[in-house]
């Protein structure tokens, strides 16, 4: 009996200091937070200054896919709560390596076909925008119709090239 309640003792005692630590760190990373410095880019590079598109499809992208895919990405108030802050990160530098409309027309005629064509393919089966994404961007949420819009004009380019 002593000495369970001795081990119930030292138990809570662990854990107070687990949570202590625990706070000690999530504190200490607010200390590094994440470069939302957009890097800079020639507006003539724009994917919308090469390729026509309708207004509406050119702001339903902006709004679905530049957060990740430009460099003029918007980062809300709590990207400067770490980790999430980390974690958003991630997705943009990801998410710019793989495919920046901000710097499309450095792209080579065959990259820029293969990219529209990946953008087929991702938009058309729902993985773009990201899941989590929408959760706090309902603008990204993109009704049946504006997908195949956007679908259907991203085929147009790759079948043009
Ligand atoms: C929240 C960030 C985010 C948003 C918003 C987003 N993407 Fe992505 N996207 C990513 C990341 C990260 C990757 C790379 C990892 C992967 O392939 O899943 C990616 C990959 C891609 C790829 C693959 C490119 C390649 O060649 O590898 C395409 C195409 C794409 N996204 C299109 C889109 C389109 C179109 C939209 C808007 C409708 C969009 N994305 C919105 C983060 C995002």
């Amino acid at each position: 009996m002593f000495r369970l309640e001795i081990q119930v003792i030292s138990m809570k005692k662990k854990l107070k200091i687990a949570g202590l630590v625990a706070l000690a760190a999530l504190i200490i990373i607010q200390f590094f937070p994440i470069d939302t410095t957009n890097p800079v880019s020639d507006p003539s590079q724009d994917i919308f200054a090469n390729y026509e598109a309708e207004d509406a499809l050119v702001i339903k992208v902006k709004e679905a896919c530049y957060d990740c895919h430009s460099n003029n990405t918007e980062y809300p108030w709590y990207t400067r709560l770490q980790p999430v802050g980390w974690w958003l990160k991630g997705h943009v530098n990801e998410g710019r390596k793989h495919l920046n409309f901000s710097e499309f027309a450095n792209y080579s005629e065959k990259k820029a076909k293969h990219k529209f064509e990946e953008a087929v393919e991702y938009t058309e089966k729902g993985w773009m925008p990201i899941s989590s994404f929408k959760v706090t961007h309902p603008e990204a949420r993109l009704t049946d119709l504006e997908r195949s819009a956007m679908v259907d004009w991203f085929k147009e380019q790759y079948e043009k090239i």
